[in-house]
């Protein structure tokens, strides 16, 4: 047996709730979701940790405008603190450079990362996972065994068959389900909600094209701004 797998438990063993965002489709919103919510939270007075498990196209330092903030190492690694956040990603060892890393590599790379990280006590471990429903999501369900995931999708067809494929998934390994957000809404149709209804999931609710966003990226103030013109913030 691996001797992480056992630090990870005792590592994670502070953290009230643990929350994976993910949608299976690329380009939904999960980073966005994850950012936000990670920040609403510790706005709140929660103690929120952010884990950006996308090491391939990590983009949480991109959203909340981050440059240069390192981990300190103290028995295991402390992760920087990113308004009022604690923040881990591969971005903090990489840098700008691509990490082209795959298969066994990304479960090795998501194991270690989970054995250093020292998050202390959290109320809330907001992790934005990448697109597709294969390995990483294996490895959260594995790993991570209490975590909920929260699933973002757009209102497409195409897109609602991925989504469809990883719930199947996760009830079939009875991984806990919060519920699916409808992002960036620009219809008024409602044939999505009937679809997550029918397939007994909670419908949490829809969020806007926010056509305003793209120049708030980066700026959290102006994010926040942005998102809590919208009802289900
Ligand atoms: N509600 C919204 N309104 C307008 N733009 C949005 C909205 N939500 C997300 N976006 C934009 O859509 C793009 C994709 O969002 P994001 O990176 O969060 O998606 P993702 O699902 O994490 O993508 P990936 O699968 O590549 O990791 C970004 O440019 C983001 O700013
Ligand atoms: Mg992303």
């Amino acid at each position: 047996m691996d001797p992480r797998l056992t630090i990870i438990e005792r590592r994670l063993k502070d953290i009230k709730r643990i929350i994976a965002v993910s949608g299976g489709k690329g380009g939904v919103g999960k980073s966005l979701t994850a950012s936000v919510m990670a920040l609403i939270f510790s706005r709140l007075g929660y103690k929120t940790g952010l884990l950006d498990l996308d090491f391939g196209g990590p983009s949480i330092h991109t959203v909340l405008g981050l440059k240069g903030a390192l981990p300190r190492e103290e028995k295991g690694i402390i992760p920087p603190d990113a308004h009022g956040i604690k923040f881990m990603s591969i971005i903090h060892y990489a840098g700008d450079n691509p990490s082209p890393i795959r298969g066994i590599d990304i479960s090795n790379a998501m194991i270690e990362l989970l054995a250093i990280t020292r998050w202390g006590r959290l109320d809330f471990l907001i992790i934005d996972m990448p697109p597709g429903i294969g390995d990483s999501t294996l490895d959260v369900i594995r790993l991570l065994k209490r975590a909920e995931f929260l699933i973002i999708t757009t209102e497409s067809r195409v897109t609602l068959d991925v989504v469809n494929k990883l719930l199947n998934l996760l009830k079939e390994l009875k991984a806990p389900i919060i519920g699916v957000i409808e992002n960036m809404k620009l219809t008024r149709s409602s044939f999505l909600s009937k679809e997550i209804g029918a397939l007994d999931v909670p419908f949490l609710g829809e969020i806007d094209f926010d056509s305003g966003l793209e120049d708030a990226i980066g700026n959290v103030d102006h994010i926040l701004g942005s998102y809590s013109k919208d009802p289900i913030c």
